[in-house]
């Protein structure tokens, strides 16, 4: 399972159709989904209209990909509010700026346009290594190399700490597929947003399974079976 293969599980079993992808890079997922109305917002794409055109001819539903060349956050103060106004958010893909605070914004952005029945998929919530969930300020430091998930996991012990609302799971694969539904949680945490700020890597990795409620990655197809 990959965020791919769960996006495509998800339009299959839910039929959901509007899809919003945040940080896309050089579209290596949101050209293949098959979905009718695409939404891509990203600063710095990396894709230019030839590719964009090879990808139209392979996947047709991209002729009406609209895409914003923005943060996500001047997206959801100057574009969202008209666009989903008469268009709930079926599947959502956050994978933008992968620092905390920047993550939560996009889910709680995300959730005030997410349809009923709609899903929000947060990629790298499941770091490995210390490195990997360095700040992006390091990050840049090695040059941008190495694999970098960020702290996105704070997002989920955020939302798990402060959402009575939203259902959260981890999937325990693709560096970790943060799922997110509207709905009553199979269970919550305590812990404050100082608590969360103040976490390190090292309080993490002894807790991540309980924090994350880590899932084997098959869990999708039961859960969304149900
Ligand atoms: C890891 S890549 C996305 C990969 C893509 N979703 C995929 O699955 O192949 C992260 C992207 O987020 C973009 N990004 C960085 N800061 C952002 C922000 N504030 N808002 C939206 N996108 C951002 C970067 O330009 C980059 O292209």
């Amino acid at each position: 399972m990959n965020r791919i293969s769960l996006i495509r599980l998800l339009i299959r079993k839910r039929k959901l159709n509007n899809y919003l992808e945040i940080g896309v890079f050089n579209g290596k997922v949101l050209f293949r989904v098959k979905a009718t109305f695409k939404i891509a917002v990203d600063p710095a794409f990396q894709f230019d209209v030839l590719r964009k055109l090879g990808k139209t001819l392979l996947n047709p539903y991209n002729l009406f990909n609209r895409y914003f060349r923005k943060t996500s956050d001047r997206f959801f103060a100057e574009d969202a509010p008209a666009l989903f106004a008469h268009r709930k958010i079926g599947i959502a893909l956050v994978d933008g700026m992968h620092e905390y605070q920047f993550a939560l914004r996009d889910v709680e952005n995300t959730l005030r346009y997410l349809d009923d029945n709609g899903v929000i998929i947060m990629h790298d919530c499941n770091p490995l290594t210390p490195e990997a969930a360095d700040s992006f300020e390091a990050w840049k430091a090695r040059d941008f190399t190495g694999q970098w998930n960020g702290d996105v996991w704070k997002t989920i012990l955020y939302l798990r700490s402060t959402r009575p609302d939203v259902h959260v799971f981890v999937l325990d694969c693709d560096h970790g597929l943060g799922v997110i539904t509207k709905g009553t949680p199979e269970s919550m945490l305590s812990y404050t947003p100082e608590q969360i700020a103040d976490f390190t890597y090292a309080d993490f990795d002894r807790s991540r399974s309980e924090w994350l409620n880590l899932k084997p990655a098959g869990h999708a197809h039961s859960f969304f079976d149900s």
